[in-house]
């Protein structure tokens, strides 16, 4: 961290968590928290809480949590430095420029020092393009109609014939080569060294939601195997958390999103005038990018590749969009092959009257479905209508249900009835087909002893964070040596140190953990869904059992560690006093 803690402490408390996700998420109040339909993952009813007090957010279906810094990191794809500059800005605080003196360049985060990479590796492709040697990839790109506005728009670039220039240009820039290797620009091997990934060919930079590259796309110009080469995953390359083209796309504000298969086609199409066109990243569409496109659209229109395996990647990303809560359609594309051609040949007003005709993704589905069956044959055409009733019974809600059975039946003229009978008789299948329960082994239960007992440990971090005047009360029998997991130990010290100074402050706390992996760990600890009995002797009961569940485990765990260690021995002596204390003592939880 370049900044000292106090200033990111600062910058944290002047932002209120509730203002700055209320940004992104709509939020209703209930009790002393706010809930809200969770970013991180596809639900229809809210999980996602914000706890002003905690200054901290948590789901509780993905568990997905932190502070405001996280919030950003994960909603915007920022990195720590970038979230802070933004808080700061927002709340008028002055961040003085981050020293970069040699210690702090070899702190600085890797992800941080891959965009910086990347950076320089987008302006050094760009510049090539417009070079002498690039002239070549220039007139590919404009000959496949790409005007010098569009290349511009998309930083298209170039990387030269000789296979280790960007290498060099990197290298002279003071980056290392295990650094290049890591932001998959170069690769090493024994023949030639330190050389190249891309050499010779036109160059599609991938950029985030935030314009910053993140990964090339390299294409041959012309005939050649692979026709793309692809930068691996990174660091900051998650090619099933990103969308080529969205850094566009999301500010098109139009009412639906086109999803395609190519870089080409989206720069085709954003060209026509068609900015909500985005890509999958060479891979398979994946519930993340689903996931993503749902913060900006409830409509998705395919104009997946007219073949047959466009068709198949079509069904699959059907499939994908529907659990994800998003209509789904398909452009029909026919008769050309992908968007780009289409546009070539047809051009945007035509383009348009295809979108305006999607057919409706279920619909596609069923459609497809049918040239797999002979219908003049009638036990295909028995088994067509059964496969059509078992998909209708994905559809939970039953006037859903009855309108698609309504437009199946209508296009291959079924028997409304008939078709009702079937559906009903497959959905009493599906309902009465319940998983069996296995019985569980000997490790599970060893398992879920231990699981338990990290239970109880942050039923009791979250218990004193939510009624901090317990903690007076507990202090002589408890201390963070208690909480055996080493990062539950961290911040009960640090909990327990502001409870000592008066001002515990868990937002703050998670500030220590940038990790994003621990700020969801921190984030449990402070949110452990606690189902409080009504009565007071009740509860007081409960509080006293989760106690002493941390207690003995405390005292266990010690026991197994005593050797030669004095403070495990300590430990030891102090928990069994605390135990029979605790034994014999009543914990009053009237405030
Ligand atoms: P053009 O032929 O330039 O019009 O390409 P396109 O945009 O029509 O792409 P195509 O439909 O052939 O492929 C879709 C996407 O799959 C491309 O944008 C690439 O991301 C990826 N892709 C295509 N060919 C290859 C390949 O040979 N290797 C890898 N790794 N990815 C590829
Ligand atoms: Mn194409």
């Amino acid at each position: 961290m370049y900044y000292p803690d106090e200033l990111v402490e600062e910058i944290r408390a002047k932002n209120d968590i509730v203002d700055i996700v209320s940004g992104y998420v709509k939020l209703t109040k209930k009790g002393s928290s706010y809930f809200g339909l969770c970013p991180f993952h596809n639900e229809k009813s809210p999980s996602f809480s914000v706890s002003p007090m905690k200054q901290m957010y948590y789901c509780f279906g993905c568990g997905a949590g932190g502070n405001v810094f996280s919030f950003l990191m994960n909603y915007e794809n920022f990195t720590f430095q970038e979230a802070l500059k933004v808080l700061a800005d927002r709340a008028g605080v002055n961040l003085p420029e981050a020293e970069y003196s040699a210690q702090a360049r070899k702190e600085a985060d890797k992800k941080t020092v891959l965009l910086e990479i990347n950076k320089e590796a987008a302006k050094y492709f760009y510049y090539q393009l417009r070079g002498r040697q690039g002239e070549m990839g220039y007139r590919y790109l404009t000959g496949r109609g790409l005007s010098e506005e569009t290349l511009q728009k998309f930083g298209l670039g170039f990387a030269n014939k000789t296979s280790n220039d960007l290498v060099s240009y990197l290298k002279s820039k003071g980056y290392q080569d295990e650094q290049l290797i890591q932001a998959g620009l170069a690769a090493a091997d024994e023949r030639f060294g330190l050389h190249d990934k891309f050499w010779n060919r036109v160059i599609f930079p991938i950029m985030d939601i935030n314009h910053r590259a993140i990964g090339f796309g390299g294409r041959v110009m012309g005939e050649g195997t692979p026709k793309y080469l692809n930068s691996p995953e990174t660091l900051v390359f998650d090619k099933s958390r990103n969308l080529y083209g969205l850094n566009f796309a999301r500010t098109a504000r139009k009412n639906n999103m086109i999803l395609c298969e190519g870089y080409m086609d989206v720069i085709a199409l954003h060209q026509a005038g068609f900015g909500q066109a985005v890509a999958s990243l060479g891979t398979a569409f994946t519930l993340g990018q689903a996931n993503l496109l749902k913060r900006y659209t409830d409509q998705v229109l395919l104009a997946y590749d007219s073949d047959g395996a466009g068709t198949k990647a079509a069904l699959r990303a059907i499939g994908i969009l529907r659990e994800t809560g998003l209509a789904g359609k398909v452009i029909d594309l026919s008769p050309y092959k992908d968007p780009d051609e289409f546009i070539k040949n047809l051009g945007a007003e035509a383009f348009q009257k295809r979108i305006d005709q999607a057919e409706n993704g279920f619909l596609f589905e069923i459609r497809i479905l049918q040239q797999g069956f002979d219908l003049s044959d009638p036990e295909e055409k028995t088994r067509f209508h059964r496969e059509i009733a078992g998909k209708l019974c994905q559809f939970s809600e039953e006037m859903e249900r009855g309108n698609y059975l309504e437009a199946v039946a209508e296009q291959y003229q079924i028997s409304r009835e008939s078709l009702k009978k079937l559906v009903e008789a497959y959905a009493v299948r599906e309902g009465l087909a319940k998983p069996i329960n296995r019985p569980k082994s000997g490790i599970q239960s060893a398992n879920r002893a231990k699981e338990g007992i990290r239970r109880a440990q942050r039923l009791l971090i979250t218990w004193l964070t939510e009624e901090p005047y317990l903690y007076a009360r507990v202090k002589k029998y408890l201390s963070a040596k208690d909480f055996t997991d080493e990062l539950y130990q961290k911040v009960a010290e640090k909990l327990f140190e502001g409870f000592e100074a008066g001002n515990s402050n868990p937002g703050s706390i998670a500030s220590f953990f940038p990790d994003e992996d621990e700020q969801r760990q921190v984030a449990m600890l402070f949110n452990t869904k606690i189902e409080l009995p009504d009565s007071l002797p009740e509860r007081e009961k409960a509080f006293h059992d989760i106690l002493l569940t941390v207690k003995r485990n405390s005292l266990d765990y010690y026991s197994g560690r005593q050797g030669s260690d004095i403070t495990a021995i300590n430990q030891v002596l102090e928990a069994k006093k605390a135990l029979e204390e605790l034994n014999k003592t009543h914990i009053s939880l009237q405030e």
